[in-house]
């Protein structure tokens, strides 16, 4: 069964959260090493993008690259950078055929100089298409975001540019990275594990969450469906009542 059949295009989550998790498990039980199962994640980012165009969702942000990626052996960090480089070059005659604008989120200054370059290019040349915008986010934490935007509004308080009475969420929100994309709707991770691990932290307050046991190189246009499905079965409140949102 055609699964998009059973979605209500007018009650798709603007924005959809990605936790691509599971690679490196998917990798070990094919025998092989970590970076096979990094190489074979991109069919499954095509596969979303592609699905989330379909049923009319705006954005949608993937969680490629952590602070705390770092930390990982050399190698594999390499080999990222390298799967980034190459994947975002090739897909581009793919991101102007589909109208993916690309956008980028994190402390991308620290991202080696060639994946920056090749990141600002492709954010360039997708900067007018208009159907999807596609975020990478990319050596990302959200304290870090946090901590940052507390920086410059602050800064902007000691310059007298800002008075601390002025201050709302629309002001957090305006110096966030995600300053021009709308709150997530949804955040889906792979692999079984729950957690949001530093990601989207503000902008998730009113996300509905899904986990799904599929390994993210296995996630396809039917998986994505299955977590849209379920999230238009869910009853959002925003702290009101059930009454109050039926009425
Ligand atoms: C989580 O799996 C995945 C990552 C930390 C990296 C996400 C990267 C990709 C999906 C590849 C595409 C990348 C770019 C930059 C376009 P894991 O390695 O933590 O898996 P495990 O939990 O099974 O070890």
């Amino acid at each position: 069964m055609n699964k998009k059949l059973l979605i209500d295009l007018q009650n798709t989550p603007k924005h959809v959260a990605i936790i691509m998790d599971g690679n490196g498990r998917w990798a070990k039980g094919k025998g092989m090493n970590r970076i096979f199962g990094h190489r074979n994640a991109l069919t499954a980012i095509r596969e979303s993008v592609k699905a989330a165009s379909q049923v009319n969702i705006e954005a949608v942000t993937l969680y490629a690259f952590s602070t705390e990626n770092w930390n990982r052996p050399k190698l594999e960090v390499d080999a990222l950078m390298s799967l980034l480089i190459n994947s975002l070059k090739k897909e581009l005659p793919d991101f102007m055929k589909n109208g993916v604008r690309i956008n980028s989120i994190g402390a991308i200054e620290n991202l080696p100089k060639k994946a920056q370059k090749v990141l600002t290019d492709v954010i360039t040349e997708t900067k007018n298409n208009k159907d999807i915008v596609l975020t990478f986010a990319l050596s990302y934490g959200s304290r870090e975001e946090i901590v940052n935007t507390i920086k410059n509004i602050s800064k902007k308080v000691v310059n007298k540019q800002l008075n601390i009475e002025e201050i709302n969420e629309k002001t957090i929100n305006n110096h966030l990275y995600t300053f021009n994309l709308p709150d997530i709707d949804l955040m889906i991770r792979t692999s079984g594990e729950q957690r949001i691990s530093n990601f989207l932290l503000w902008q998730m307050a009113y996300a509905e969450l899904y986990f799904t046991n599929t390994l993210w190189p296995d996630f396809r246009e039917e998986h994505f469906y299955d977590a849209i499905i379920d999230y238009q079965n869910r009853e959002r409140r925003f702290g009101k009542t059930s009454e109050q949102i039926t009425e």
